[in-house]
């Protein structure tokens, strides 16, 4: 089992995200050449990938023997494996199609998991300078602030993030309006701002109240996860019951009683891919 020393890890991995920013950075509002991969909406840059390939060679640095996912590496036939090893998983851009179009709610996510337990989570928007941080049991930050999920319990007086995802399927798409129609006149607002780590960093702090989604990777959310449960909001699965990281679905709210009156309406099928 490789060695796991929290602090000296969350140094490296801060170091290594605040560099990833610069070259998100430098290349935002320049035109990108934009490939696809599952579909015409499914977009990567060589900004991602100049990202995930940084943020291996440091980890193959500076701890050759802990894990990595991440979201290109996977894409271009690694393994997918979570294991009880230091893993660290990386989304070296979420929000892809924004930064395409200098929109600027883009960011870095990474998470440190050990033993399957997320360590740190690390979100970072280099546009508008949000650095979201968390370690286990220590509380979640906003450069360095500390910061708290809203106290909000009521769905009519809830700001609610759904994502209409990649998908265009016909019927994913018809099961992803659904939810949207069945949540539009209950909640006070609904949103869709095209980052999954984002949208939970906005939760975590206190600027929405919930966030679901069907379909999201593991990369989207690890970091995310962490930072909601240590600014005291909850992530759970989106049929109520424990998260489980790899499923690919998620809900997470300011409180559990919030996200299990968003539930019962949620009709898009519990394991729907997107
Ligand atoms: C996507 C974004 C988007 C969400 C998708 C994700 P990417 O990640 O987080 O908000 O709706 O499910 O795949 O591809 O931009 O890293
Ligand atoms: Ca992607
Ligand atoms: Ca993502
Ligand atoms: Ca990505």
């Amino acid at each position: 089992m490789a060695e796991f020393d929290v602090e000296v890890v969350f140094t490296v991995a801060l170091k290594a995200v605040k560099d990833a920013g610069e070259i998100i950075k430098e290349a935002f509002y320049k035109k990108k050449a934009v490939l696809t991969k599952s579909c015409a909406v499914d977009l990567v840059t060589e900004t991602d990938q100049a990202v995930e390939k940084m943020l291996i060679g440091r980890i193959k640095e500076n701890f050759p023997n802990h894990m990595f996912i991440g979201e290109e590496s996977v894409a271009a036939g690694e393994k997918c494996d979570l294991t009880d090893e230091p893993t660290w998983i990386v989304d070296p851009v979420d929000g892809t199609m924004n930064f395409v179009h200098s929109f600027p709610h883009s960011c870095i996510s990474l998470a440190v998991l050990y033993h399957k337990d997320i360590h740190i989570g690390i979100i970072y928007n280099p546009i508008l300078d949000q650095m979201f941080t968390a370690k286990l049991g220590q509380g979640a930050f906003l450069n360095d602030k500390p910061i708290r999920a809203s106290e909000e319990t009521e769905l009519g007086k809830s700001l609610v993030i759904a994502e209409f995802g990649t998908n265009r399927d016909l019927q994913k798409m018809e099961s992803v309006l659904k939810n949207i129609t069945a949540l539009m006149n209950k909640v006070h607002g609904l949103r869709a701002m095209g980052s999954a780590a984002l949208n939970m960093a906005s939760v975590a702090s206190g600027g929405a109240d919930c966030y679901f989604e069907y379909g999201i990777h593991v990369w989207d959310i690890a970091a995310g996860t962490l930072i909601v449960r240590e600014a005291g909001g909850v992530c759970i699965d989106t049929e109520g019951g424990p998260l489980d990281l790899m499923s690919r679905r998620m809900i997470c709210a300011s409180s559990e009683k919030l996200a299990l009156q968003i539930i019962p309406l949620l009709t898009q099928l519990k394991l729907e891919r997107d």
